[in-house]
C-alpha cells in the first residue's frame, strides 16, 4: 500500500533549516496542520500552533515537542469563525511576538450543513477565506518587518468545483450547495492569494497556494458514512497526512521559491488552476467584498 501512495505522491526532501525563524499555522492540533507543523519543528522553527480546541492543540503540541525534541512550541487560541477571536490572536501576536517568518492558513471546513460564524458569515466561506483574509491583513506589518517572509494558503484543487465567485450571495443566503459553498471558498483563497501577491511586490514577503492532495484526515467529517467508508477504500490511492503536508512545507521552505509569488502548486511543484482562479478581474471584486464584509481598509 506503502509504494502505491508513494507513487501517487509528489516527493520533497530537504534538509534546510529554519532556526530562529517564526511559524503560525491555523488548524495545527490535527490532519495536514499538525504534520506541517511536526515537520517544521523539526527544522528549528518557533511553532505557534493557532487552534480552537485547547484539549486537542495541547495534546498535539505535546506530541510534536516529544517528536522533534524543539520546546519551542507553543499553542493559542484562534477562532476563525469569530472575528473576535481573530482579532484578539492577531494582537497578542502582534505585542508578543518580535517576528514572523511564515503564516500558513491551513484550517478549513468542509462540505458541513449550513451554519453561519459568529459574524453572520456562511461557515465554509467564513473561516476558510473571510477568517484567514483577516488574519492575514491582521498579521502583515510583522510580516513585513520580518522580510524575507512567506503566506501559504492551502487552498484545493476544489476549486475547479465552481466557475466563479458568488459575488451577489457569497454567504449562500438565496440558496445552499455544501459543494458549491467549499468549492467557492477554496477558489477564493487562491484570488486572494493572486491578488495579495502583487499588492507585496519588493516587499520580501511571497505568497503561495496550494493543493495538498487527496488526504486521509478528519476534513471528511461531514460526510455521509457511506461515503466515507468509499474514501477509506480508495486509501491506497490517498495520501496520509505527513503525505498531504509535504506541498505546505514545500512552500513554506523551498529557497528557490523565494523569487516567485501568487502561483499554485500541486505535489511540490507548480500546478495548473481553473481558467476562473486566475481571473483577475474576480478577484478584485473579490477583494473589494472581502474587506466591506470584514470592515477593514486594505489598498
Ligand atoms: N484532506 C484533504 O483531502 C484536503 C484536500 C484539499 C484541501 N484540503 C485542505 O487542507 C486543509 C487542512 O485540512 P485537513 O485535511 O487537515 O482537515 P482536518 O483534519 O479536518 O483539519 C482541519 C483543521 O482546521 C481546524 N478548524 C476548523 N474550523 C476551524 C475554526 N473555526 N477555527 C480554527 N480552526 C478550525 C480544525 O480544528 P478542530 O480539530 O478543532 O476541528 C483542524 O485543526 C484545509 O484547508 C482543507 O480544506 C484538504
Amino acid at each position: 500500500m506503502h509504494s502505491i501512495r508513494n507513487f501517487f505522491c509528489g516527493q520533497w526532501s530537504s534538509t534546510e533549516r529554519l532556526d530562529e525563524k517564526t511559524v503560525i499555522i491555523t488548524g495545527a492540533n490535527t490532519g495536514i496542520g499538525k504534520e506541517t507543523a511536526r515537520d517544521l519543528a523539526k527544522r528549528g522553527a518557533r511553532i505557534i500552533m493557532a487552534c480552537r480546541d485547547m484539549e486537542r492543540g495541547e495534546a498535539a503540541r505535546k506530541e510534536i515537542a516529544e517528536d522533534s525534541g524543539n520546546q519551542n512550541i507553543v499553542l493559542k487560541r484562534l477562532d476563525l469563525s469569530n472575528t473576535k477571536s481573530i482579532r484578539e490572536f492577531a494582537e497578542l501576536i502582534n505585542k508578543e511576538e518580535q517576528q514572523l517568518n511564515i503564516l500558513i492558513n491551513n484550517a478549513g471546513v468542509m462540505l458541513c450543513p449550513f451554519s453561519k460564524t459568529a459574524d453572520g458569515f456562511e461557515m465554509q466561506i467564513g473561516v476558510n477565506h473571510l477568517g484567514h483574509f483577516l488574519l492575514t491583513f491582521l498579521l502583515l506589518d510583522l510580516l513585513k518587518r520580518s522580510a524575507p517572509a512567506r503566506v501559504v494558503n492551502v487552498a484545493s484543487v476544489a476549486h475547479t468545483w465552481v466557475s466563479g465567485i458568488q459575488l451577489d450571495d457569497i454567504n449562500s443566503e438565496k440558496a445552499y450547495n455544501a459543494r458549491r459553498a467549499y468549492g467557492q471558498s477554496k477558489l477564493a483563497n487562491i484570488l486572494c492569494t493572486r491578488s495579495l501577491a502583487k499588492r507585496l511586490q519588493g516587499s520580501g514577503v511571497t505568497v503561495y497556494s496550494l493543493h495538498p492532495g487527496v488526504v486521509q484526515t478528519e476534513l471528511w467529517r461531514h460526510l455521509s458514512a457511506p461515503v466515507q467508508v468509499a474514501v477509506r477504500v480508495f486509501s491506497p490511492f490517498t495520501k496520509t497526512s505527513v503525505q498531504g503536508a509535504q506541498t505546505s512545507v514545500y512552500c513554506a521552505v523551498e529557497p528557490a521559491l523565494e523569487k516567485d509569488s501568487g502561483d499554485y502548486y500541486s505535489d511540490c511543484a507548480p500546478a495548473r488552476c481553473s481558467r476562473a482562479a486566475k481571473d483577475d478581474e474576480m478577484a478584485e471584486k473579490l477583494w473589494e467584498l472581502s474587506c466591506q464584509l470584514l470592515g477593514i481598509h486594505w489598498d
